[in-house]
């Protein structure tokens, strides 16, 4: 395969052994051997690490990658500043911290020519991005593939399709996302979106801390939630274009851009852990309960940040994805709670379990610490009259951002016109059963 069918070729590798040590090449002996960055790196590249982690980290958790470029990351003009759009970041205090429950349909849509960074709007979030903590949630509608590059400083993006498949060019080569399938870019790692689809939206977890990791499984075992083989890594490729490119880079809260006289998407071959990858939902190993009652939703998470507290998380990124239902005597929906973390639920296609109507795919959810949620009246009576024979989930894919500090929301969510009014009343009419025996 010659060099330029080898650049634009797309593929995926697997990333066997999540967090460990990977490498690509995309041409034969672009990758050094024996030493990450030699006096002369092969076929004239420049050598360079990026690092997710600091240098002292331990190894266990410990992010870096290598790159082999064509110029070195350094070599660009400076900085200006550029309009934020809808992108808002931690610390988010411009709204009072609200213990309603919200729900809001989707965004309105956007015109034509708005691509991933143009259609990204943020809807709140914790911590400071400053600091490293906490986490914000997006959502983004696009209409147009970028032709910019961009790149966040500020935390790695989770990126969430729910409408319209995405191609990520990243440093690291190609990646494909449709509907179903989520894809994580690291801090710092550049990237254009282009749309396979007339439009694309969907949701972005912005995590501030600790790199997304695979949860411990604990008496599980060595398999099962999702599993280390399924995350896919790309296939080094590169662009040699010498021509004008933007590109945005997000720092602290802003965004800034320059142009540069060639593409940073210019690596060659790289090797790290430090990398971008795609998972898809459905390969997610379920597990559930085969005698009685409803194990707590923490069963589903896919990706977890630590926090400096074990079994605490900054965010953790949790799908509710097809299932069988064998409880007996049993309450099977989601149960009545108030919950000391906060949770951010959205729908990628179908319908959840918990919720009758007003969940749409595209729209999301939000119930903050402590604010008491569950199932609405509807889904309440039908579940408690329900026959308990197995019963197969398989007509949505929900998924929560839950984290350890309460979401704040930006003032455009709190006021957005796609904001629903009335949501406290899916529990209303819950009516009293009680019937005390004297
Ligand atoms: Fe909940």
């Amino acid at each position: 395969m010659s060099g330029d069918e080898r650049k634009t070729a797309e593929g995926l590798a697997y990333l066997c052994g999540f967090g460990n040590e990977h490498s690509s090449e995309a041409v034969a002996g672009a990758l050094p051997e024996g030493r990450n960055s030699p006096q002369r790196a092969p076929l004239g590249l420049y050598a360079e690490q990026l690092s997710g982690t600091a240098f002292t980290e331990p190894r266990a958790h410990n992010r870096r990658s290598w790159l082999y470029r064509i110029r070195p990351s350094a070599a660009h003009p400076a900085f200006t500043r550029t309009g934020n759009g809808a992108i808002r970041t931690a610390p988010f205090n411009q709204a009072v911290p609200d213990p309603n429950r919200m729900r809001w349909n989707p965004l309105p849509e956007p015109g034509p020519g708005t691509d991933f960074v143009a259609g990204l709007w943020t809807l709140g979030g914790n911590g400071d991005a400053t600091q490293r903590t906490g986490m914000a949630v997006h959502l983004y509608h696009a209409t147009a593939s970028m032709e910019r590059v961009f790149s966040d400083a500020d935390g790695e993006l989770l990126i969430v399709p729910e409408r319209g498949g995405l191609l990520l060019r990243t440093e690291f080569g190609l990646l494909h996302a449709e509907p179903g399938h989520v894809a994580l870019v690291p801090r710092g790692v550049r990237f254009r979106v282009e749309l396979l689809d007339a439009d694309a939206r969907g949701y972005v977890c912005e995590n501030y801390g600790a790199p997304f990791q695979l949860p411990d499984l604990g008496p599980i075992g060595a398999n099962g939630l999702a599993n280390a083989r399924d995350f896919r890594a790309p296939v080094a490729a590169y662009e040699e274009d010498d021509g004008p490119v933007e590109v945005v880079n997000k720092f602290c809260g802003n965004l800034w851009t320059a142009e540069y006289d060639h593409s940073p998407l210019d690596v060659v071959a790289w090797h790290g852990n430090h990398v971008p990858y795609v998972y898809d939902l459905r390969r997610f190993n379920v597990i559930g309960t085969i005698s009685y009652d409803h194990p707590d939703p923490s069963i589903f998470t896919v990706l977890t940040s630590p926090s400096d507290t074990p079994g605490l998380a900054g965010v953790d990124f949790v799908v509710f994805a097809p299932r069988w239902l064998v409880g007996e005597d049993t309450f099977r929906p989601p149960y009545f709670h108030r919950n000391v973390m906060s949770e951010y639920m959205g729908l990628i296609e179908g319908a959840y379990d918990a919720k009758a109507e007003g969940f749409v795919p595209g729209g999301g959810s939000l119930h903050n610490m402590m604010s008491a949620h569950g199932p609405d009246r509807e889904t309440f009576e039908r579940a408690s009259a329900a026959e308990l024979k197995p019963q197969r989930i398989d007509d949505g894919l929900a998924f929560m951002f839950e984290t350890r500090w309460p979401v704040t929301l930006t003032p455009q969510a709190a006021r957005a016109e796609h904001l629903q009014q009335g949501y406290d009343d899916v529990w209303r009419g819950l009516e009293r059963h009680f019937r005390p025996l004297h």
